[in-house]
């Protein structure tokens, strides 16, 4: 590009008196010179397919290393480098790029270290607890903890598990084991497993560990439908305390599986610590975003970081896929700094990818709400749902909408309960209601956002975060 412009400039730059006149030798070789390269250009662009600007393609190449120099070498380098910070698919497990969570996780060491208790931490999705729990595991095995972690998924039964879990305890640990015999302590706690077992025995076992702490990771536990390995777990942790053994579990998935878990067995209650997952606040936001700056060599606008912090609403997740696709805009723009306009652009694209997610009748039935009038009342709901469980009560929705008369936000809600948008919840006298599918609140606020945008000018400094 950089190219054409020369050559386009040189001819356009030649003053019209020189024209008239003779040009010199000088002149001649240099137009040739010219004219022999833009022929090339134009062969090379013709033979090179991945020169076709039309065509999709990579950007860069899979081996992480980019060939270009200069300015667009930064900006290739910026690209693969915010595919790595931003990428709001994977949880982080590198301290270095983890921001801010440190009151959490020192009350999460504190429940674990003093208190021996076990712990459950919830939080709507993305709000960041699988993060959290990879940090706290490097942070407890250099402590010498034992640290396993587990995923549960919707076929999650309770055996297989913790057979899996146990191959990665050694015998070692065990009591009845002598450390200093050759050969016997080689082997895994699952080899001390029988063929069935169930979570009495599984207790009797895990009580036999001395040496040693061992903390054992249930993840995504919300998603184990079935509902005897969630009393079995409830078992095993009764087990685990009545015996003080050395072994604490740590489940992380949404709130209603505290209380679930404690219905089984009331009296465990005292053994279980409920941690919930706070949203980031503003300086943690900002924070994500530094560490996304300073790795990629970006630089965000000072009025895009305050959009994006908005429009995150205290999600990392959010915070991560906006702060995705606006960089990718402003790359695709060959800039390395980051302005409002991109954060609008991605809005788009969010909105767009939450919608996929998302029961199209869900939408439609939420679509008439979603005008001028209703608009700000489905926003503060939407974001007075982002709650670890979901449940939120009209007073919440209420207190987050400057002009929403209680009565027309009750009247709303429930008029959205009975389109099938909202669930709701009596206990007594206050009513709490929950979208009935997890995205519908993001998309809804990120929805309402991007109407009002588009509604006011479009001059992008004038343009305003919905709040
Ligand atoms: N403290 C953090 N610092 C930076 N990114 C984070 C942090 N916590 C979460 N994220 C990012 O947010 C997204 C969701 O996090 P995750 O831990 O998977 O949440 P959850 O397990 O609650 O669904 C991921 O992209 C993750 O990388
Ligand atoms: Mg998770």
């Amino acid at each position: 590009m950089a190219f054409w412009n020369r050559i386009f400039g040189w001819f356009r730059g030649r003053p019209s008196a020189a024209e008239q006149s003779r040009p010199s030798r000088a002149d001649l070789l240099e137009r040739r010179r010219a004219r022999q390269a833009a022929l090339d250009a134009t062969r090379e662009a013709e033979e090179a397919p991945a020169a076709r600007s039309d065509f999709p393609a990579f950007r860069s190449s899979a081996i992480d290393r980019t060939a270009a120099r200069g300015e667009a070498s930064r900006l290739t380098k910026a690209r693969m480098t915010l595919r790595d910070v931003f990428t709001p698919a994977q949880p982080v497990t590198e301290r270095s790029k983890f921001a801010g969570r440190l009151g959490v996780l020192a009350r999460l060491i504190e429940i674990l270290e003093e208190q021996r208790s076990h712990v459950v931490i919830y939080g709507e999705r993305g709000i960041g607890k699988t993060s959290l729990v990879h940090i706290l595991a490097d942070i407890a095995r250099e402590s010498r903890y034992n640290v396993v972690y587990a995923s549960c998924g919707a076929f999650s039964n309770f055996e297989d598990i913790f057979r899996a879990v146990l191959r990665d305890i050694p015998q070692l640990y065990l009591r009845d084991i002598d450390p200093t015999a050759v050969g016997e302590h080689q082997g895994t706690l699952a080899d001390r497993l029988p063929d069935s077992f169930d979570a009495r025995q599984l207790g009797e076992l895990l009580a036999q560990v001395t040496g040693t702490r061992v903390i054992i990771v249930l993840d995504e536990y919300d998603r184990a439908e079935s509902d005897q390995f969630r009393q079995s777990v409830a078992e095993l942790i009764k087990n685990l305390s009545d015996r003080a053994a050395r072994v604490q579990l740590v489940l992380a998935g949404v709130a209603s599986n505290l209380q679930q878990l404690i219905g089984y067995i009331p009296s465990i209650r005292r053994n279980i610590i409920g941690l919930p997952m706070p949203r980031l606040s503003s300086d943690e936001v900002r924070a994500l975003i530094r560490i996304g700056e300073k790795t990629a060599g970006v630089e965000f606008d000072e009025d895009a970081a305050k959009a994006i912090e908005q429009l995150s609403n205290g999600s990392p997740y959010l915070v991560r896929l906006v702060s995705h696709h606006s960089s990718m805009i402003a790359l695709d723009a060959e800039r390395l700094r980051i302005e409002l306009g991109d954060v609008w652009g991605a809005l788009d694209k969010v909105v767009e990818e939450a919608a996929g997610r998302i029961d199209p009748r869900l939408i439609a039935a939420v679509e008439p709400y979603l005008d001028l009038q209703h608009g700000p009342m489905v926003y503060a709901a939407a974001r007075a749902a982002s709650t670890p469980d979901g449940w939120f009560t009209p007073e919440d929705a209420i207190s987050l909408c400057e002009n929403c008369p209680p009565d027309r936000m009750i009247k709303d809600l429930n008029e959205l309960t009975l389109a099938g948008v909202l669930e709701r919840a009596a206990d007594g006298e206050a009513a709490r209601y929950r979208f009935r599918e997890e995205p519908l609140p993001t998309y809804l606020w990120m929805r309402v956002a991007r109407d009002r945008l588009d509604a006011s000018p479009i001059s992008a400094t004038s343009r305003s975060v919905a709040s």
